[in-house]
């Protein structure tokens, strides 16, 4: 698999101190990957098959309205998994820097998604992540613009705008971080630019290894 720790903007101190802030604010963001890197990802991106996203998810009453196309836990993809290769080594490293260690390692996504939101597309609106995804979940914009909030409910109550822009990771805490079972809810919306998107997850629920 060809390197991918070039592209990586980030060295394992800097994650931990990223990762602290993650308690208490929900979420946190920060360049990632370079131009070249998020270049070598979209490629990769665009030769897969996207489907229409359901329309509205969510139990009565908790429904979430979505605008996306997307693709999910796809094979061949070498520049995405050579991303997550360099991407968990680091991560790795930050999580053993901290005092306590905020999950166990070793740790590994076991979740990909790739995200189109066309231009004007409504985004999604407040939501929490699925229980099932622990520790940390990792959304990377590789192209376009969007607006990604962190609120305290559905009615979007002190939403907090982090910028969704190309190379910028929004890392998000899942269930049990820092023994956290509390999620923040969050919602993406002012998609100015087509956007395109690549999250990482940890479904606690799935066998220990990555299938191969
Ligand atoms: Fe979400």
């Amino acid at each position: 698999m060809p390197s991918f720790a070039q592209h990586l903007l980030t060295t394992p101190a800097f994650l931990a101190a990223a990762m602290s802030r993650l308690p208490l604010e929900g979420a946190v963001a920060f360049p990632l990957v370079d131009d070249t890197g998020c270049k070598k990802m979209l490629m990769a991106i665009e030769s897969l098959t996207f489907r229409k996203g359901t329309p509205v998810v969510g139990s009565p009453g908790n429904e979430v309205e979505q605008d996306f196309d997307i693709c999910m836990n796809f094979d061949d993809k070498t520049a995405l998994d050579a991303y997550q290769g360099a991407f968990e080594k680091q991560l790795n490293s930050a999580i053993e820097a901290m005092t306590p260690q905020p999950y166990q390692t070793p740790f590994f996504f076991n979740d990909t998604a790739a995200l189109r939101y066309y231009e004007g597309s409504k985004g999604i609106s407040p939501h929490r992540d699925l229980v099932c995804f622990e520790a940390v979940i990792a959304i990377l914009t590789l192209s376009g613009e969007a607006g990604f909030y962190i609120c305290d409910d559905r009615n979007k109550t002190n939403a907090k705008r982090l910028e969704a822009k190309a190379g910028v990771m929004i890392l998000m805490r899942g269930k049990n971080f820092a023994g956290i079972e509390d999620r923040p809810f969050h919602f993406v919306e002012g998609i100015t630019k087509e956007r395109v998107g690549y999250g990482l997850r940890y479904n606690a629920k799935e066998p220990k290894e990555k299938a191969q």
